[in-house]
């Protein structure tokens, strides 16, 4: 039986911060972004955004296609989360307006969540072909003003309906994991936004990428030449890049300088406009090379990467579904992503100096122009609006 990705829609904000006024602002070289790292723009969350209705937005387009009484749980993987003890699934499963007989669990691990919450929705619906289950992952990326991790920040949410005999992409069995108890990147409870050792990160993800290809090499049997298409997490599209080079010489393989760029290219696309997305940016990079690579997919092997700071990783391999091309929604994708609107460095910091959520009610305006929104905080009880 196959199991994997039936359904595949993203969202992100309407707003972004383009590098270029970022580097003007901090009187940096732009290319440090345009090249260094690999960035051109950060889309940003105005204040009535967050985890859920990102994830609502991603959500609703597939909900549209099915019947949404049959969703049977909904895997909601955050670093972003809402409340430290209700889930954001159940905000997403109440604004939705999903049936009861559903089970919601939120997962954390940094980055890796995502990658935790497709593989576990995988599981289930092995055990239990009938399952129908909404895999959510969703990050606002957030790191304190005037630090190096400020430019690698954006934000976003993939939606992925997981069900047997998936119209897209058949999750393979066999991966390869690494975990290791690291402080490269991490977020204390009573912060909003993350600390990161920038560098070293970038080392012990790599670091990671090897190990986990060791372990799914000997669990699969398969090398370099069987996967065809290679998606990598990604906090900025250099490392994407870093991680690729990195396994042609762990797996001695030489390509040339096209080959190179086919392989990595088309899967950083929207990535490289939407800045990071953590738990979401492995599955953003899937979207970018199912709209973006112009050739016919099917039957070929993609691999993902996903690596967790602090840290947890894993490499996996799906196959590509006949007929896949037939239920993507590239124009969804692209249509956002044009609508966005433009961030002056000072209405960037408005938005960034959010109002302060320990206060007990606060009424939000209404910034957010997706179809749902956080509308408000009363008695420290968040309120969504279907708009
Ligand atoms: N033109 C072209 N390239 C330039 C440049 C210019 N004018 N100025 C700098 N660069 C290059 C540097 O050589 C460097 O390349 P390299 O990584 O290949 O060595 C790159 O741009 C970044 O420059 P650097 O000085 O290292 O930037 P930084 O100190 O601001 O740190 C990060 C960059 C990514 C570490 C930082 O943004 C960060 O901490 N991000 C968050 C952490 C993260 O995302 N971790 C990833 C693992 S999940």
């Amino acid at each position: 039986m196959n199991v994997g990705i039936d359904l595949i829609h993203f969202s992100t904000s309407d707003y972004f911060l383009g590098l270029d006024t970022f580097a003007q602002e901090k009187n940096i070289d732009v290319d440090k972004f345009y090249i260094g790292i690999g960035q051109e723009k950060m889309s940003i969350a105005p204040p009535d955004e967050d985890v859920v209705s990102l994830a609502a937005k991603a959500a609703a387009p597939i909900l549209a296609q099915i019947d949404k009484s049959d969703i049977s749980a909904i895997l909601f993987a955050t670093e972003s989360g809402v409340d430290q003890s209700k889930s954001a699934g159940v905000f997403l499963h109440g604004l939705l307006g999903l049936s009861p007989r559903c089970r919601v669990v939120e997962f954390k691990h940094a980055c890796y969540s995502g990658a935790a919450a497709l593989q576990m929705a995988t599981a289930l619906v092995h055990m239990n072909p009938k399952e129908k289950v909404l895999v959510i992952a969703a990050d606002i990326a957030k790191y304190d003003v005037d630090t190096s991790g400020e430019a690698t920040q954006g934000c976003g949410a993939v939606a992925m309906l997981v069900t047997e005999s998936p119209r897209i992409l058949a999750i393979e069995p066999g991966s390869g994991y690494h975990t290791e108890d690291v402080m490269d990147f991490w977020r204390p409870n009573h912060r909003k936004t993350a600390l990161v050792d920038g560098k070293y990160s970038t080392k012990v993800y790599l670091n990671s990428l090897k190990h986990s290809w060791a372990h799914f090499t000997e669990q699969t049997g398969r090398s370099f030449s069987d996967i065809n298409h290679f998606c990598y997490h990604i906090p900025f599209t250099k490392m994407a890049e870093k991680a690729h080079h990195t396994l042609t010489r762990v797996a001695k393989v030489k390509l040339t300088h096209e080959q190179f760029l086919a392989q990595t290219q088309p899967g950083q696309v929207y990535n490289r406009i939407i800045g990071n997305s953590y738990s979401a940016s492995l599955f953003v990079g899937f979207c970018s090379l199912l709209d973006n690579l112009k050739e016919d997919l099917q039957g070929r092997r993609v691999s993902f990467f996903s690596y967790g700071s602090g840290c947890v990783a894993e490499f996996f391999t799906g196959l590509m579904q006949p007929g896949y091309e037939k239920v993507l929604m590239t124009h969804s994708h692209q249509t956002q992503i044009a609508q966005r609107q433009p961030l002056s460095y000072a209405e960037y910091l408005a938005f960034y100096h959010q109002t302060d959520e320990a206060v007990e009610n606060i009424e939000f305006s209404q910034a957010n122009k997706g179809p749902y929104r956080l509308a408000g905080i009363q008695d420290h009880k968040r309120y969504y609006q279907a708009v």
